[in-house]
């Protein structure tokens, strides 16, 4: 067997009500916490928030709630953030939210750590990525997702948008969430785009991470159990109606995504993805979303892509493209330009470089520019 690497440090509780059943687990984190959360569009009411303040009044805990968390979340919204604490130093944050709620977690933690230097030097500086920078942070994160997609509550990057760069990009220091309370209760007032993003996004997660070189027996033997709890909800997902056991293995496919693919990492799809996010404001697991299927489809040697997609529920790649293109589709409506496609595969053969050759097998600029066309053929103009 081939050496590997196998890394996780969040202490996960799984299931319905697990931060009241399990609260005493906050108790050992301090006294004072700083809830990071997003404000929710209209009157949802934001349930996971409402239980972390019963939970945290219930320990007699002092809090402040931090819910100016933005979309894509900016540097300055961290400097933001932290001059609301106006001299609330908390013991420990804990983050409610999706994906960015949870990543502002991470990067407000840290700022608090470490001084609340200049932003981008602290987040950004090369040799916090060389020296391994990895959970130098006493402060701890607690991770309370409300969607189910990106898995940061088990993952150590938070993802920033540079203004000084005009892109996205994970801090260079990775911090693990001490703790992290999934229930799967959060998702059942998710609208609908939400959930297929979410899903989307982990299954990418999960393919791409099977098929990285680095993937191992560990990750490949999580994602293939995720890849089953698929199964059981997919068809649900795509007429909109899950029952409370697939908002279950929804829940939990997202988890175990995330772990696995912190094993290895994501590869194309991921890397083709971004422009539609940055320049067309595509949901990030839509993005990805639209090139999985073409990308499966792609593998000049299907055996390696065909016990995946079997273990998804599908006969082979065409059909897994075909659900993928239909969940996809319903919610992306976008023009793309063939300059654009040029400029974008121009743009990935140089900066995402490492991703070609993390990739099982060899790509071209021709092999990314067909992706690129087919994937986007409705899209044209
Ligand atoms: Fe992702």
């Amino acid at each position: 067997m081939e050496p590997f690497r196998y890394n996780t440090q969040t202490c996960v509780y799984f299931g319905r009500h697990s931060m009241r059943d399990n609260a005493e687990q906050l108790k050992e984190l301090g006294k004072k916490a700083a809830i990071v959360t997003t404000k929710f569009v209209g009157d949802a009411p934001n349930l996971a928030l409402q239980d972390t303040v019963a939970v945290l009044e219930e320990l007699g805990t002092a809090y402040v709630v931090l819910d100016n968390v933005e979309t894509d979340p900016p540097v300055e919204n961290i400097v933001s953030l932290y001059e609301e604490l106006d001299g609330f130093w908390p013991d420990y944050v804990i983050g409610v939210g999706g994906g960015a709620a949870l990543d502002v977690a991470k990067a407000l933690a840290q700022f608090i750590n470490d001084g609340a230097g200049e932003p981008y030097n602290l987040f950004f500086w090369p040799g916090h990525l060389l020296n391994n920078y990895c959970n130098m942070c006493d402060i701890p994160v607690v991770a309370v997702p409300t969607t189910a997609g990106t898995g940061s509550e088990v993952t150590g990057g938070a993802v920033l948008t540079r203004s000084d760069k005009d892109t996205k990009e994970s801090m260079n220091m990775w911090l693990y969430p001490k703790i992290a309370f999934v229930d799967p209760r959060y998702l059942e007032t998710s609208p609908q785009f939400l959930l297929d993003t979410g899903a989307i996004d982990a299954l990418a997660h999960g393919v791409e991470g099977c098929l990285h070189k680095d993937a191992n027996i560990m990750n490949r033997s999580i994602s293939f159990a995720a890849f089953d709890l698929f199964s059981h909800f997919k068809d649900a997902l795509l007429e909109g109606e899950l029952t409370q056991e697939q908002f279950d293995d929804l829940s939990a496919h997202s988890l175990m995504q995330g772990v696995s693919f912190m094993q290895s990492c994501t590869t194309i799809p991921h890397g083709m993805g971004y422009p539609l996010s940055q320049h067309k404001n595509v949901p990030h697991g839509l993005a990805c979303g639209i090139f999985l299927g073409e990308y499966l489809k792609a593998f000049r040697d299907q055996s390696l892509v065909l016990p995946i997609v079997k273990a998804c529920g599908f006969e082979d790649s065409d059909e897994f493209a075909e659900y993928v293109r239909k969940l996809t589709n319903r919610d992306v409506d976008i023009e793309v330009t063939e300059e654009e496609i040029e400029y974008w595969t121009d743009q990935f053969m140089k900066i995402q470089k490492w991703r070609l050759e993390a990739n099982p097998e060899e790509l071209s600029r021709e092999d990314i520019n067909r992706l690129y066309r087919t994937a986007l053929a409705k899209y044209i103009k």
